[in-house]
């Protein structure tokens, strides 16, 4: 391994990247703004402001979807420039650490390579590490040890539970529910409700402010949309009750998962994990109550660390300072 390394979780929401020696570089919006084939108007979170207010001209999406690239074409784009932005123009060549969820195809896992290499990347080595195994390192569990430890990564478009133990997975599956689930179901309550047509960053927001887990608190707040009968600009009051009913279903999707897991535990692991609790990750993680919601459905104690959704990417870096725990990853092949 070279003396550059870059460690890049590429997120539905977001991409972050860690650059050896200069700590966490980058933490911008997976969304790309282009213009007829290939002109790019913009990446990022300048892209993102752009995202359901841009003329038919502008193709404003998200290349990743579910965890995986859904256009290369897109996402090389984005990444290109993503990585001229962190080396101020001229990209340097370096070793690259990718973060991959953990239940998905070989196909799938190569075209992340694919990615490098067809990028502005100059990569000397692509180094893959499991998701779920990155977060562990970025919440600080002893991934060495023989304690098993049940992860659970809550992200935009998917959640990733997981079973570590002795530095591998033993157990793990991704499921496509997460932030994004929520807001859907947000808006589809809301105009329901309110006959009110609310935009995606709308519903977030109020998701945000408004949801929770489980015990919700009683308040509310004013949010603007459009009328579905008179067609014009509307406000509402949107109470905490509605969008807190709104969310339960995709957590109670993810707590059958973390049951699932649970059932097929070996014994002595499942010791472990009452002992040690169960963590919990990603940006979902910080929804209201969910502590209190998941120790109520599993009877587990539960770990949330305070930036949740930089996890895996402070894993990376972890591995990027730290060369011995290079054995984590694997090196693709050309
Ligand atoms: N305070 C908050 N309350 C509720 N949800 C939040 C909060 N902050 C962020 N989120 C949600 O977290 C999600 C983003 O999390 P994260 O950055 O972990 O996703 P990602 O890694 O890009 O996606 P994925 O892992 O699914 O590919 C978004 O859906 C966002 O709405
Ligand atoms: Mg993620």
């Amino acid at each position: 391994m070279g003396k550059k390394i870059v460690g890049i979780d590429f997120g539905t929401n977001a991409v972050k990247i860690y650059k050896k020696g200069a700590g966490i570089a980058m933490n911008e919006k997976n969304v790309i703004a282009i213009k007829g084939k290939k002109k790019v108007v913009a990446t990022g979170n300048d892209a993102y402001v752009m995202l359901g207010k841009a003329p038919e001209q502008i193709e404003v999406t998200k290349p990743i979807r579910n965890g995986v690239i859904a256009d290369i074409g897109k996402m090389q784009l984005l990444l290109d420039s993503l990585l001229e932005q962190l080396y101020n123009g001229k990209v340097k060549s370096s070793d690259y650490l990718i973060a991959v969820p953990m239940d998905i195809t070989e196909v799938e896992k190569r075209a992340f390579f694919d990615l490098i290499q067809r990028s502005n990347a100059k990569s000397k080595n692509v180094f893959i590490v499991e998701k779920p195994l990155a977060s562990a390192l970025g919440m600080d569990i002893d991934i060495e040890s023989t304690r098993g430890a049940l992860c659970v990564d809550i992200g935009a478009d998917t959640t990733e539970v997981a079973i570590i133990s002795m530095e591998g997975i033993v157990l793990s599956k991704l499921i496509p529910i997460g932030g994004y689930k929520m807001d859907q179901l947000i808006t589809s309550s809301v105009r329901r409700k309110h006959n009110l047509v609310i935009g995606d960053k709308t519903a977030e927001n109020v998701k945000k402010e408004l949801g929770f887990a489980c015990n919700p608190e009683n308040v509310s707040m004013r949010i603007f949309g459009r009328d579905l009968v008179s067609g014009l600009p509307s406000e509402v009051n949107v109470s905490s009750e509605l969008v807190s009913d709104a969310i339960h279903e995709p957590l109670g999707s993810i707590v059958s998962a973390i049951r699932l897991i649970l059932e097929r535990t070996p014994p002595e692991i499942s010791a472990d994990i009452v002992n040690g609790g169960v963590y919990i990750t990603g940006g979902s993680a910080h929804i209201k109550h969910l502590a209190e919601f998941i120790k109520d459905e599993t009877r587990l104690d539960v770990n949330i660390v305070e930036d949740s959704e930089m996890s895996v990417v402070n894993g990376l870096g972890k591995i990027a300072e730290n060369r011995k725990l290079l054995r984590l990853t694997s090196a693709v092949k050309r």
